[in-house]
C-alpha cells in the first residue's frame, strides 16, 4: 500500500429551528460470553479489546457490540496488562480496562482480516494509559496504518482516553495498525475497532487520500453525557454531545429527520441542533489546528450537516 495523504475531518451536525425536546436512552445488558474470534461479526464489525485474558469477549452494555481478546488479531507479541484500579470509574468503558503494551520490537502490528478490497472503512484506536505499568510515565508513540503514519501518540496523563480515528478506502482483504517505538516510552493500546462503510459515503475517501477525524460534535443537547453511536449510528461513528449556552440555544424534534444519502447521519444526531439566541446574529464556529510531525500544516475539511426541524411559514426560508 502506498502512502495516503490524510484530511483532517470536521465532522458537525447543525440544524435550525425547534419542537418538544427528546432524551435518548440505552438499554443496558448482562454481560454475555463469548468466545474468541477473529472474524467480523454480521454487521462486518471488528471490535477488539487489547489486553483481555482467556478466550472469552463480553457484550457491551452501551453498544450491545461483542468485544473480543486481541489474541487472533495480534502476532502473539506484547503482553496483557491491567490499568491500575485507580483509574476503573463506573463510567468507563470496560475496553479500556487492560491495554496490551509492546515492550519488544521497533513495531508491532494487529491484523484485521476477512475485509472487502475496496471498501471504505473507519478505523478507531482508543487508548488510555491508567498508570498500567506503575511507571507515572505515560509514553510517546507513532501509530501506523499499513505504511502510513497515522498519529503520534502522546497522551499527557493517565486519565486521559485518548481515541484516534480514520476513514480510508482498503485496497486489500486485510489491513494492518501498527504501533512504532520511537524511544519515547512503551507503546501500548486500550481497544481496536473496525467499522465497514458504504462505496458511496464520504465522496473526499478515494484509493489516494484518507480522512483523520479531528472532531465529530452533535450540536443542541441536552444532557452532555449522551454520546450518539451504534445502534442509532448504524456505522458507530460517536457523536460527542455539545450543550448549547450562552449566546446559542438549543432546539430539538422527536419527528424522524430522513438522513442525506451521502453520510448518512442518523436521526438522533439530526434532531437537535442549535441556533443564536438572538436572531439577527450568526453562529461561529472555530478549531486549533493539530499539526503532526509528519505533517506540519495539515488540510481540513469541513462537514455541516443542516435540517429544518421548525414548521415555517409558506413564505419563510432559512
Ligand atoms: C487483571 O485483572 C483480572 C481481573 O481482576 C485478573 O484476573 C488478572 O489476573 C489481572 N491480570 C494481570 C496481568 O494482572
Ligand atoms: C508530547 O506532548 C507534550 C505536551 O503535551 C509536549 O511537551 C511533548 O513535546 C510531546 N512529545 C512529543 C515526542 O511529541
Ligand atoms: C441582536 O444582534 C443585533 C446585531 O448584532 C444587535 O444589533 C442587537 O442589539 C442584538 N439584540 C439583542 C437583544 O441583544
Amino acid at each position: 500500500m502506498a502512502a495516503t495523504p490524510w484530511l483532517l475531518l470536521l465532522c458537525l451536525s447543525l440544524a435550525a429551528g425547534g419542537a418538544e425536546p427528546g432524551i435518548l436512552t440505552w438499554a443496558s445488558s448482562a454481560p454475555g460470553v463469548l468466545q474468541a474470534r477473529a472474524q467480523p461479526d454480521s454487521n462486518g464489525f471488528i471490535s477488539i479489546d487489547c489486553g483481555l485474558q482467556g478466550e472469552e469477549g463480553y457484550v457491551d452494555t452501551a453498544t450491545k457490540l461483542s468485544y473480543y481478546p486481541d489474541t487472533g488479531f495480534t502476532d502473539g507479541a506484547g503482553t496483557c496488562r491491567n490499568i491500575s484500579a485507580d483509574y476503573i470509574m463506573p463510567s468507563l468503558c470496560k475496553c479500556l480496562y487492560t491495554v496490551r503494551s509492546f515492550p519488544a520490537g521497533a513495531e508491532n502490528c494487529y491484523t484485521l482480516r476477512s475485509l472487502v478490497p475496496g471498501l471504505k472503512y473507519l478505523i478507531r484506536a482508543k487508548f488510555m494509559y491508567g498508570n498500567y505499568d506503575a511507571l507515572r510515565r505515560p509514553p510517546v508513540f507513532d501509530l501506523h496504518i499499513g505504511v502510513n503514519h497515522w498519529h503520534t501518540v502522546n497522551i499527557s496523563k493517565p486519565h486521559v482516553e485518548k481515541s484516534v480515528e480514520a476513514i480510508l478506502l482498503v485496497p486489500d482483504d486485510f489491513v494492518q495498525v501498527c504501533l512504532i517505538n520511537t524511544g519515547a516510552g512503551t507503546p501500548f493500546m486500550s481497544s481496536l475497532e473496525l467499522r465497514p462503510l458504504k462505496k458511496t459515503i464520504y465522496p473526499q475517501v478515494t484509493a489516494a487520500q484518507g480522512l483523520l477525524l479531528s472532531e465529530r460534535i452533535n450540536f443542541g443537547q441536552i444532557d452532555e453525557n449522551n454520546v450518539i453511536r451504534y445502534p442509532d449510528d448504524t456505522h458507530d461513528r460517536i457523536w460527542t454531545p455539545v450543550v448549547s449556552s450562552g449566546t446559542y440555544t438549543g432546539v430539538s424534534t422527536t419527528s424522524k429527520v430522513i438522513p442525506d444519502s451521502l453520510f448518512e447521519v442518523p436521526t438522533a444526531v439530526m434532531q437537535t441542533a442549535m441556533k443564536p439566541r438572538n436572531v439577527s446574529s450568526g453562529i461561529s464556529l472555530s478549531w486549533d489546528p493539530e499539526p503532526q510531525p509528519n505533517n506540519p500544516s495539515p488540510g481540513y475539511i469541513i462537514i455541516m450537516h443542516f435540517s429544518e426541524l421548525e414548521f415555517l411559514l409558506f413564505n419563510v426560508t432559512r
